[in-house]
């Protein structure tokens, strides 16, 4: 998608389709008390051109409501598309982002290829620059479709996009705001393309060469090691985990080394990259088995966010670790009651085969240590019961320092992703200790999400870390106006805007 701000007027803009935002200004509760729907566009012959249908009741400019009007009297543009924010009084920077990616994906079906977005300017709270950050964001997140291997598949993507921003704005400052938009989108997308890839295709393997030719691209240090690496660090944790696959593991490391900074604090980003886990021997039933080729949400997160700190060039270095591998039941597969050691020497025993994603990301933890992490943030579709606790409105945080918790607290209020944080404590621990070795790999049914993020702890040892269980969110189950059916890319802008608060 080719992007480009303009500060042109609006009613001379040549265009397939432009588009405007308009937001409910009805303050009244009272039962009979009717839509008011506005334009948040003070141009007169944009006003004009939608007068009638706003008074006409039809349109009540509800949240991503749209209305068509073709050849909009007064206009360049041959349609006018009219999008809504839902009640003014709430209307805000998610809400157009949501707007921006609605606008796209209405159209993107009707064979349309280009689209200038208006930005909100009357009575709009909130920053412009972040209206026009979250806008372009908004617009790659709504491009974005599922159907890569359809064979009949035709490609809708819109060819360019463009948003139109007030003439009197500080020209130099929206620019800026919106590169950044363009970055962003397109990481999450990168992420979002890696997470809707089937397990045939996206093998460990694979997913570290198209991390390594990302990083190319972009002028991050990678490598990616095998077997044997994961024995000469004695990674005992992620090796059981890949030992009953074909497909070797992928251990998948990511450096970003700004010029000039040789202090301060290192960021360790860990994702959990199963890229198919079926449970292995302690074998998931059937039904939507299918559902866990995106159980290497966590890693595409930390790749897509890798991308994007390449880009945007904070002060600070990062280091991603990534530890690939298939959960597979074979002759060769780990099994329950196995006892295992990890690269930090703690023993572990194996009761269930399907809690793996706390073993590769032990030593992943672990890894990120002895590369210099000084700070440690993981993502992971990690836990059901993390599904159980939060549904797929809030995914899970929890942490082991307040202070570097509260960074990544404020990071969310840039990326308007949802993150509860649950807690820990040591009677949660008291649930993973093992008879026969230090801990367990699972803690029983109750609280399953915080035993989870207990096991990560002890390998986190005394640095400051953050895990997201992102497994209720990874992956969107009904499309919304703004967004497909499929991978969400969640976590990439909110690891990204915790890493530049350094
Ligand atoms: N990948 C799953 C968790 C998951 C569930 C992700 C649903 C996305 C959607 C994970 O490896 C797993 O199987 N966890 C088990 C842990 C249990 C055996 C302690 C679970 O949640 O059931
Ligand atoms: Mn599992
Ligand atoms: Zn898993």
């Amino acid at each position: 998608m080719k992007t480009e701000l303009s500060f042109a007027n609006l009613p001379g803009i040549k265009t397939e389709l432009l588009a405007v935002l308009a937001a409910d200004t009805q303050t009244s509760k009272a039962p009979d008390a009717k839509p008011e729907p506005a334009l948040l566009t003070s141009d007169e012959a944009v006003q004009a051109a939608a007068a009638d249908v706003l008074s006409s009741g039809e349109y009540k400019a509800g949240a991503n409501e749209t209305l068509l009007l073709h050849a909009p009297a007064g206009l360049a543009a041959r349609r006018l598309l009219i999008v809504g924010l839902g009640k003014q009084a709430k209307a805000n920077v998610p809400s157009v982002r949501n707007a921006a990616g609605t606008a796209v994906r209405f159209t993107k079906p009707r064979g349309i290829r280009e689209l200038v977005l208006a930005l909100p300017e009357n009575n709009f709270e909130g920053p412009l620059h972040a209206v026009v950050r979250a806008a372009v964001e908004g617009a790659f997140v709504g491009d974005f479709d599922p159907d890569t291997y359809r064979s009949d598949r035709k490609d809708q993507s819109v060819q360019s996009f463009t948003l139109a921003a007030p003439a009197e704005a500080d020209h130099a400052a929206l620019k800026a705001a919106f590169d950044e938009g363009v970055i962003v989108g397109e990481s999450q997308n990168f992420t979002r393309f890696l997470v809707n890839e089937p397990g045939n295709k996206l093998t460990p393997t694979v997913l570290g060469r198209r991390a390594a030719e990302m990083a190319a691209e972009v002028g991050l240090g990678c490598e990616v090691h095998s077997t044997e690496k994961l024995h000469e660090l004695k990674m005992g944790a992620f090796w059981s985990v890949s030992q009953g696959s074909e497909e070797p593991p992928a251990l998948i490391v990511l450096r970003y080394e700004p010029k000039g900074v040789s202090d301060g604090p290192v960021l360790g980003l860990v994702g959990k990259g199963i890229t198919f886990d079926t449970g292995g021997i302690s074998i998931k039933p059937a039904d939507k088995m299918e559902q866990m080729k995106y159980d290497m949400a966590g890693g595409a997160a930390m790749i897509g966010a890798m991308r994007a700190i390449a880009l945007l060039k904070p002060r600070v270095r990062v280091i991603g670790v990534v530890c690939a591998a298939e959960n597979m039941p074979d002759g060769k597969a780990y099994k329950p009651g196995d006892v295992e050691t990890a690269m930090s020497g703690k023993t572990i025993e194996i009761i269930n085969t399907d809690a793996e994603g706390r073993l590769v990301l032990a030593d992943g933890l672990s890894y990120a240590r002895q590369l210099g992490a000084t700070h440690l943030i993981d993502a992971a579709t990690l836990t059901g019961a993390c599904v159980v606790a939060l549904g797929t409105i809030n995914a899970g945080a929890f942490s082991n320092d307040d202070a570097t918790y509260a960074k990544f607290d404020s990071a969310l209020a840039t990326s308007d992703e949802k993150f509860w944080r649950l807690p820990l404590g040591e009677e949660y621990a008291e649930l993973i200790k093992s008879d026969i070795g230090d801990i367990k790999n699972t803690g029983g049914r109750y609280g399953g999400a915080i035993t989870a993020a207990e096991f990560l702890k002890v390998f986190a040892e005394d640095t400051p870390w953050i895990h997201l269980d992102i497994a209720g969110l990874a992956w969107v189950e009904d499309s919304k106006p703004y967004i497909a059916k499929g991978p969400s890319g969640v976590a990439v802008r909110s690891i990204l805007e915790w890493v530049r608060s350094y």
